[in-house]
């Protein structure tokens, strides 16, 4: 194994100049904003260094797509944003890969086809300091220096998995510094509120999501009329006056929550814009939206500039965020089932119940136990499960990966991700079990 990050990109850049041009290279990723911008950072270098490219954006537990995978002839597939979870499957697909993960890795060995840069096997801390996507950009510049102009996509990535809360740190600080300095980004501190009119901003607002507002037509009306403000203004046109004010309540609503502070420093404070004009956690969400949404490509499309695509992406999250926002309101209205280490909820949809719980999680519960949502799948007699927890918890011992993957491994099942937030798929009978097998884990984990 090389000795540090950068050496090992260079191995991984080697790896891939070995092959004539005239090749195709395989990229795989993950299907969230972070592995989507990944993406969109390899398919843009290996396009520049004069290859073809042929992404694919998957989801865990990713038997499928590895199925697909294995039927085909590649030379060389790099994953990024995942890959250390499955690298006994990877191995056996014996072609070359390289794999750019951030997530838990399950060995250090590999053999010689296969390069692993996962960033907790170099000393950084894979959960804040380096993302699938900012791993990709330190290939990617290894590659080539001049692309470093992928700099803000690559952060985008970064903010997508949240890595920004509590400042931002190790290698993420290195990459935003230099964007900043090279003037591939600009800063500004603001809120975050995008939309056409203040009226949208504020209905579409679930992340933060201010509980009694978000989603509220009639509330918004309301406090735009006590304001003085017309609701079909558009952001750029309110006048600072009025701004400050609705900053300032907007913050009120998340102090009565009782929202934690690092979730309330996240709220204003310095953001980054891209020359393109977008702020990175603007672009993440629209990433977000189209992965979860069921329009990946479209998310890949924006991350190769394809301003064709911006509107239709634009659309499909308003349809994405109404459908947080319906969920997000059912939760606070109950829903919500509790035992002594955990709580949890039943979603149709999988991929929308893990970003419901994380929000759920900062805005609308309280902060002792980590949240669940549980998708039942009958037709594939199987249980999905996403989980969120928060950092005070981490901090006093919770992994909820571990719990994933050592409950959903017993059961016969996958499971693993961060400490922070994590999935798992187990067989449909076995929800019960699990729900049990889980919630004595996080109770002992807790008491340390
Ligand atoms: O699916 P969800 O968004 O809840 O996943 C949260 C995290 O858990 C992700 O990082 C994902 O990679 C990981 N995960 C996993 N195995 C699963 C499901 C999710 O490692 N079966
Ligand atoms: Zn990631």
């Amino acid at each position: 194994m090389a000795e540090d990050i950068s050496q090992a990109c260079q191995d991984a850049a080697s790896m891939l100049r070995s092959l004539p041009r005239s090749r195709r290279i395989r990229v795989v990723s993950h299907y969230d904003a972070d592995g989507i911008a990944a993406a969109g950072v390899l398919c843009t270098a290996v396009y520049r260094a004069g290859f073809e490219f042929h992404a694919s954006l998957m989801r865990n537990p990713f038997t499928k797509g590895f199925d697909r995978l294995k039927s085909e002839h590649n030379e060389l597939i790099v994953f990024s944003d995942m890959g250390s979870g499955q690298i006994e499957t990877i191995e056996s697909f014996g072609c070359k890969a390289i794999i750019l993960d951030h997530h838990q890795y399950l060995t250090t060995q590999t053999s010689k086809n296969i390069i692993q840069i996962n960033a907790n096997l170099f000393g950084a801390d894979g959960n804040y300091e380096v993302s699938g996507a900012t791993l990709s950009y330190l290939f990617a510049t290894a590659l080539d220096p001049g692309n470093e102009d992928l700099a803000p996509l690559a952060l985008a990535g970064a903010t997508g998995d949240k890595q920004f809360i509590g400042g931002v740190r190790g290698l993420n600080k290195t990459i935003l510094e230099n964007a900043l300095q090279k003037g591939f980004l600009t800063e500004q501190t603001s809120i975050k509120l995008y939309g056409e009119t203040i009226e949208d901003a504020l209905y579409y607002s679930v992340d933060p999501y201010y509980p009694g507002l978000s989603g509220n037509r009639q509330k918004i009306e309301t406090i735009l009329e006590q304001f003085n403000i017309q609701k079909t203004t558009p952001i750029k046109e309110i006048p600072p006056e009025a701004m400050t004010k609705i900053h300032s309540y907007l913050l009120f609503l998340l102090l009565k929550a009782g929202c934690q502070q690092n979730i309330i420093d996240m709220t204003i404070r310095k953001r980054y814009i891209a020359s393109k004009g977008w702020e990175l956690e603007r672009f993440a969400d629209l990433l977000d939206a189209c992965g979860k949404n069921g329009y990946r490509s479209l998310g890949l499309s924006l991350c190769l500039g394809d301003g064709t695509t911006w509107k239709d992406a634009l659309q499909v999250e308003k349809d994405y965020k109404q459908k947080l926002l319906d969920g997000l309101q059912a939760l606070e209205h109950g829903g919500i089932q509790e035992t002594e280490g955990l709580r949890y909820f039943y979603s149709d949809n999988s991929s929308l119940g893990g970003v419901i719980a994380g929000i759920a999680m900062n805005y609308v519960l309280d902060e002792k136990k980590p949240l669940f949502s549980l998708t039942r799948k009958e037709a594939d007699d199987e249980v999905h499960i996403s989980c969120r927890g928060n950092q005070q918890l981490v901090m006093h011992g919770l992994d909820l990966a571990a719990a994933m993957k050592t409950v959903a491994g017993e059961l016969g099942g996958f499971g693993g991700g961060h400490k922070i937030a994590a999935g798992a798929t187990i067989m449909f009978g076995k929800e019960k079990e699990f729900l049990q097998k889980v919630d004595l884990m996080l109770v002992q984990q807790m008491r340390g």
